[in-house]
């Protein structure tokens, strides 16, 4: 595994560009499945997670090739298509999920390996496997995996009311939807601009869906849909990283390809903070020109504070001016962190889903080893200004999640290199 060793103390300016949304390009993948035929799918970032769901695809009987360069995924999906999701690729990556209601729809049956829990919290799925039952599936815990029948007749339309927002349990849905018999509503559906994505790309192929973005979704089965070319909407946590990475160094950044809508609330507290947000024609400008103020925030689901920018808004308040309380409301273990953050001498205590960080006026560079994706993204930050040299370990996670990051801070001014354990040894 490679670590990021970074000098701290580098103020960022400059231009970044911010490629297609992670939790989007996986999902569209999956819905490739429910059109045989050639998908075409633009801004699919060049990440591992990408590898692991194209695979994915193969084993189903796709043939998949990925373009770097262009970032563009070709999916040419058969008539007939397998239906097991193995473990070992379930297991490094849990969006394979995602496969669960195409498969349904399509092949009527799916066994889907459960993928367990992760370094963020347990992530149940009964969500999923209740909302399919009430469409007419048997679901069972077989061995380790989720086992789905659709009956004969295939899915049933009917009406799902969700106990929670989740994202995952949404887009099941959705997708077992969109070719069941009658009519499906998701009431209380999250509606996270990836969902909308997902919508668009569906209804683009001839799928019946109305109240996209909204908390109510009706799906009106359709016999059969068309493959399409889609553009995947840009990365919000992505973009909204590069807004800390700004306000954290006192910088000044220009994100292009971003919709600062989707960031509304992350946006909003980063002025309150003391930055200058502005939109520009492709994206927004934000600039910090003072050590930023202590902000709580308290994760929900979209529109609120995405859990996914919690860890790098505790390395903006690690250095920033005064106290504030940060809630965690989505995943348990998300504070694991936390640890990490205080090796380099933040001031945090964590009591249940809460976090109360005094600000400091400076951090201590010191080893660290990223847990997860967002939370590496957090130590990096953090790294950004900390006193001396930082090693970020376990950079695998980063990976996941932000393509060339290093370098991209690099073009910005930081001072971050790559290194691979044995340059180390
Ligand atoms: C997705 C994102 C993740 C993001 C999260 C919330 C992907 C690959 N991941 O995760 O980056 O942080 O949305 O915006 O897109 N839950 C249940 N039962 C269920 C389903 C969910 O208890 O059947 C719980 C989960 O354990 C979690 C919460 O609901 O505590 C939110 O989960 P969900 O919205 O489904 O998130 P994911 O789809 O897993």
């Amino acid at each position: 595994m490679d670590v990021f060793r970074i000098q701290g103390g580098a103020r960022l300016a400059g231009e970044v560009y911010v490629s297609g949304a992670k939790n989007s390009s996986l999902k569209l993948m999956a819905v490739a499945l429910l059109a045989p035929g050639v998908t075409t799918i633009h801004a699919v970032p060049n990440i591992v997670d990408v590898t692991i769901m194209a695979e994915l695809l193969r084993r189903l009987g796709c043939t998949v090739s990925y373009d770097a360069t262009s970032e563009t995924v070709v999916i040419e999906v058969p008539e007939v298509i397998e239906h097991r999701a193995d473990y070992d690729l379930v297991r490094r990556m849990r969006a394979s999920i995602a496969v669960l209601g195409p498969l349904v729809a399509r092949t009527g049956a799916a066994d889907v390996a459960l993928p367990g829990g992760d370094a963020i919290g347990s992530r149940g799925l009964d969500m999923h496997t209740a909302g399919l039952e009430r469409m007419g599936a048997t679901v069972t815990n077989e061995h380790g995996y989720l086992v789905v029948h659709a009956p004969l007749e295939g899915l049933i339309g009917t009406q799902v009311f969700l106990d929670f927002p989740s994202v995952g349990a949404t887009e099941t849905l959705l997708m077992a939807g969109v070719t069941a018999n009658g009519t499906t509503v998701i009431d209380n559906a999250a509606r996270e601009p990836e969902i909308v994505d997902i919508c668009n790309m569906l209804v683009r192929m001839g799928a019946q869906i109305e109240g996209i973005g909204s908390h109510l979704l009706t799906i009106t089965g359709v016999s059969a849909l068309n493959p399409v070319e889609y553009t995947t909407v840009s990365d919000r946590i992505v973009a909204g990283t590069w807004a800390v990475a700004a306000a954290i160094t006192q910088g000044d950044i220009t994100v292009h390809n971003a919709n600062p809508d989707h960031l509304a609330i992350a946006l909003e507290k980063l002025v309150t903070a003391g930055a200058i947000v502005n939109k520009t024609g492709t994206g927004f400008r934000i600039q910090m020109e003072r050590r930023p103020t202590a902000i709580d925030i308290a994760t929900l689901p979209y529109p609120g504070f995405p859990t996914d920018l919690q860890p790098q808004f505790i390395a903006l308040n690690a250095i920033a001016e005064g106290s504030a309380m940060v809630t965690e409301n989505l995943f348990e273990g998300r504070f694991r962190f936390v640890q990490e953050l205080s090796r380099l001498g933040a001031e945090v205590r964590t009591d249940g889903h809460h976090a109360l960080i005094r600000g400091r006026t400076g951090l201590s560079g010191a080893p660290v080893e990223a847990t997860d994706i967002r939370a590496g993204a957090g130590l990096v930050l953090a790294g950004l200004v900390a006193d001396g040299e930082t090693t970020v370990h376990a950079v695998d996670h980063i990976d996941r999640g932000y393509v060339n990051f290093e370098k991209q801070l690099t073009l910005l001014g930081a001072d971050i290199v790559r290194e691979s354990i044995a340059d180390l040894s």
